[in-house]
């Protein structure tokens, strides 16, 4: 089926999380690597979110490119103390467009709770970054059968107090936690199914039209050799790449997906 080519804001996404890997020169390295082998873009949005370390060189190395610049954490509040957090002010003044929020290594390992996840979200549409907020299942609610109940909570909650005009530039990530560094990819029929449901409960939230500016991803074990039957699904619009993101070729193979459309 096709997707919805009327709307220019589900430009396709690829973001790649490269989480606690890469210092400052194997960042630069990666970077470098990957600048020749991404095609120039002009169709979809490919961003790379580095550690914070290597978050200056990296936006100062891809100025001017066709690769954006995400972080993988936010703070809500602009500045004070609270060690170890990382604030907007500090992302903006480097050209930080993205920041994932709520990913289920910050929820499990990290005290990370829903209501962090939407102060972090809200935070960062406040400052103009567009949140990458994951949501996603573990492998006991996928097998009980109430991934869908987990999935409409996650969502409601991180999108609490957020206003229409600002829900529509939020990114959610459908992260099945079972399917994160596994290698067990959820199918596309899964994917599709659970990116599907997200955009209903957005509809419910909202209206249609907001729902269907979000841009919905999926994430957890993509591949090269998944990613362009994701990106057939129609509400399926990019990936969210851990692992295959930190190997130039993978992740230049998956932002270079060909769809039969393209
Ligand atoms: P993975 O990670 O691609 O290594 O499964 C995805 C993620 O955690 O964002």
């Amino acid at each position: 089926m096709a997707k919805n080519k009327t709307v220019e804001s589900r430009r396709p996404l690829i973001a790649g999380n490269w989480k606690m890997n890469n210092t400052i020169s194997e960042s630069m390295r990666l970077v470098n690597n990957l600048t020749g082998k991404v095609k120039a873009a002009k169709d979809r949005d490919i961003v790379v979110c580095a550690p914070a370390t290597a978050l200056a060189v990296v936006t100062t190395a891809l100025k001017g490119k066709n690769i954006q610049v995400g972080a993988q954490n936010i703070h809500w509040e602009k500045s004070g103390a609270y060690t170890g957090e990382i604030s907007a002010p500090m992302l903006t003044e480097l050209g930080v467009k993205y920041a994932i929020v709520g990913h289920s290594e910050r929820r499990q390992y990290f005290g990370e709770t829903c209501a962090t996840v939407n102060a972090r979200a809200r935070a960062a549409l406040f400052a103009g970054i567009t949140p990458i907020i994951c949501v996603g299942e573990s492998l006991e609610k996928r097998e009980k059968g109430s991934y869908k109940l987990v999935i409409t909570g996650q969502v409601k909650r991180a999108m609490a107090d957020i206003k229409k005009s600002d829900a529509a530039k939020c990114v959610i990530a459908y992260e099945p936690v079972w399917a994160i560094g596994t290698g067990k990819t959820a199918t596309f029929e899964q994917a599709e199914e659970v990116c599907a449901h997200i955009r209903g409960v957005l509809t419910k939230l909202y209206d249609a039209k907001t729902a269907d500016a979000v841009r919905i991803l999926y994430g957890g074990s993509v591949k090269p050799e998944t990613i362009d039957g994701l990106m057939v699904k129609p509400n399926v619009d990019g990936a969210l790449v851990g692992g295959a993101a930190l190997k130039s070729d993978d992740f230049a193979r998956i932002v270079n997906f060909v769809t039969p459309e393209a």
